[in-house]
């Protein structure tokens, strides 16, 4: 998320656009797949396997196996990891939070998503950072406006958080998203001026995946394996993204789950 690789927005014509959208709904259909496993006593192992085995049993690639290096299918992101967790052997154990972000690719486009789980009882500070995150995600579409600027969505979200007593990670963003993973746009997810330049076209496909911290936004990455992002400070962390694709009337979600939580869900 953090290597834009193309300089150009991308603009999707209606028939690329179904391109798009029948990847985002394959990539929730894995995410409404993997749903009932995420729970105390799997690992993340397993969820890995699983999410490997439904993408190629449906004759689809997995995105972020080999990319740029990266060993796993999916990132499973445990309590203070905000982004990038691999995934391993340790069982998930009752008060944890961990983000399961899912990438697909679909004869040639992306469709990219995540979502924090509670596993079994967790602490009332833990629900509380989740519910916001989530809730901070939908602030962000509703501030993505057709022909707006990317700096709003950003603007909504940091304002939104800091008022619950959250920071929000600034090292990773959003990004552009279509035949390529990471594009043009990048998504900040506080109000970088710079993206005033970026204006939400109709037909611009990215994503908004806000991390938002206990404590400070400031992160680290794990020098071992050079994947790892965890909070400087330890604090918990959670996140939710959606893909999203902007339409003349306003952002439609391409990433939306059948079983997950939908606006305005309460954890
Ligand atoms: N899915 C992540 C995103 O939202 C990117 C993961 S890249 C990986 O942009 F290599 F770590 F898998
Ligand atoms: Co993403
Ligand atoms: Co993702």
């Amino acid at each position: 998320m953090a290597l834009l690789k193309k300089r150009i927005p991308l603009y999707l014509a209606a028939e690329e656009q179904d391109g798009l959208r029948a990847a985002s709904r394959f990539n929730a259909s894995l995410m409404d797949f993997l749903r009932p496993h995420v729970v105390e006593g799997t690992s993340t192992e397993k969820l890995d396997q699983l999410a490997n085995t439904y993408t190629r049993d449906h004759g689809h690639i997995p995105a972020c196996l080999n990319y740029r290096g990266y060993p796993k299918t999916i990132c499973t992101s445990v309590n203070e990891v905000v982004c990038h967790g691999i995934p391993n052997t340790t069982p998930l154990k009752s008060g944890d939070i961990v983000n399961v972000d899912i990438t697909t690719i679909v004869d040639g486009w992306y469709g990219d998503q995540s979502e924090t789980f509670l596993i079994g009882e967790v602490s009332a500070a833990a629900r509380q950072l989740v519910q916001v995150t989530y809730d901070a995600l939908f602030v962000g579409i509703d501030a993505a406006r057709p022909n707006g600027t990317v700096t709003e969505i950003g603007r909504a979200i940091q304002t939104f958080a800091a008022a619950a007593g959250y920071s929000v990670v600034r090292e990773y963003q959003g990004h552009g998203i279509g035949r390529d993973f990471h594009q043009e746009p990048g998504i900040p997810h506080y109000p970088q001026l710079s993206s005033n330049r970026d204006l939400l076209r109709p037909g611009t496909c990215f994503t908004i995946e806000p991390m938002l911290n206990i404590g400070g936004w400031e992160t680290r990455l794990d020098q071992r394996d050079k994947w790892t992002v965890r909070t400087l400070d330890s604090s918990l962390s959670a996140q939710f993204e959606h893909t999203i694709l902007m339409q003349e009337d306003g952002p439609e979600i391409l990433t939306l789950t059948r079983s997950g939580p939908q606006r305005g869900f309460r954890f």
